[in-house]
């Protein structure tokens, strides 16, 4: 029987320069898809896959995450004045119980594996998640939670997994796996960002992962990897040889990188079109749009 997995690690210290100008001032978590921010749709899959405690590793200027789960009692209070109870009850299910976030600091974005890394004294010694809130997730059961019910089979460290076409493997992590057969792929072989033609498959690894306190203990050397940044992606990598408990979850859902520009927008149609409230309007708006575009060409 796994211990289970109770913490989660937010990982939200970079500096999201493939935002900039918008992430020179506003931490790139807290951009907007609808009407929610990013960490929100983070930390609502991490609740619902069963996460009690919170741990945002944040840096200078992230403050806003934080107060964003803190309760507001002036907005509340005005809301139960005026009998706007929809609203109310939409605001105070975003508050989270005292003592359930905790911070750390990464001082300098040094990568991933750096900066969850510095969760390692709230984690302690067992499994953890860690969940990437630029990479937003559509699915029917959470990513996390699907994660969750494999690992409680497995054991050991995984990884969430998805297609991604040959000419964009250089962009993300990638798994050596023997069979690509079934949803949980035992894997022999980890590459963050391989030289375009290297990569020894055309599963990428995406921001949602369950880990070993052994990870924690890899990352202890600060040893470098691609882009001179201390990669997470290596500290798993050495779990295959060492223990061979390193598996990939194809997850069921789709997969929006919100850290680009083109990500954002498309999860923003995909979101608002999934809304009863803005489906109609929107999408009387893009049909219209197209048909501009085309009786312009
Ligand atoms: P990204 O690779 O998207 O980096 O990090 P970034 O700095 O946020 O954005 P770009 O590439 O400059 O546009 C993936 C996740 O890891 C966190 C980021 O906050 C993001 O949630 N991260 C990255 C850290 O917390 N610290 C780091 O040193 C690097």
């Amino acid at each position: 029987m796994q211990k289970k997995v109770t913490k989660a690690v937010f990982p939200i210290a970079g500096m999201g320069t493939r935002f900039l100008p918008a992430t020179k001032a506003t931490p790139k978590e807290i951009l907007t898809l609808v009407d929610r921010p990013l960490i929100q749709y983070a930390v609502d899959e991490a609740r619902a896959a069963g996460i009690t405690e919170f741990i945002f590793v944040t840096s200078r200027g992230k403050g806003a995450l934080e107060d964003y789960f803190d309760r507001a009692p002036e907005l509340e209070a005005t809301l139960k004045a005026k009998g706007k109870t929809d609203l109310l009850e939409l605001l105070q299910a975003t508050n989270l119980d005292s003592g359930a976030i905790a911070s750390v600091r990464q001082n300098e974005a040094l990568g991933l594996g750096h900066a969850v890394w510095c969760a390692r004294h709230l984690i302690g010694d067992e499994p953890f998640a860690v969940l990437l809130p630029d990479d937003v997730i559509a699915a029917e059961k959470p990513c996390l939670q699907q994660m969750i019910e494999a690992h409680a089979e497995t054991g050991g460290n995984m990884v969430a997994a998805m297609e991604v076409p040959a000419e964009k493997t250089a962009s993300y992590g990638v798994l050596d796996v023997p069979s690509a057969i079934g949803p949980v792929l035992p894997v022999h072989g980890m590459v963050e960002k391989p030289a375009p033609g290297t990569a020894p498959s055309n599963l990428a690894v995406i921001g949602r992962y369950i880990l070993t306190p052994q990870v924690l203990r890899n990352l202890e050397s600060h040893q470098t990897g691609a882009g001179g940044e201390i990669q997470l992606t290596d500290a798993i990598e050495k779990e295959i040889a060492a223990a061979g408990n390193v598996y990939g979850y194809r997850f069921q859902g789709r997969r929006y990188d919100c850290g680009s520009k083109a990500g954002y927008l498309q999860a923003t149609v995909a979101f608002g079109l999934a809304r009863d409230d803005l489906r109609d309007d929107l999408e009387a708006f893009l049909y219209d749009m197209l048909a501009m575009r085309q009786a312009a060409e």
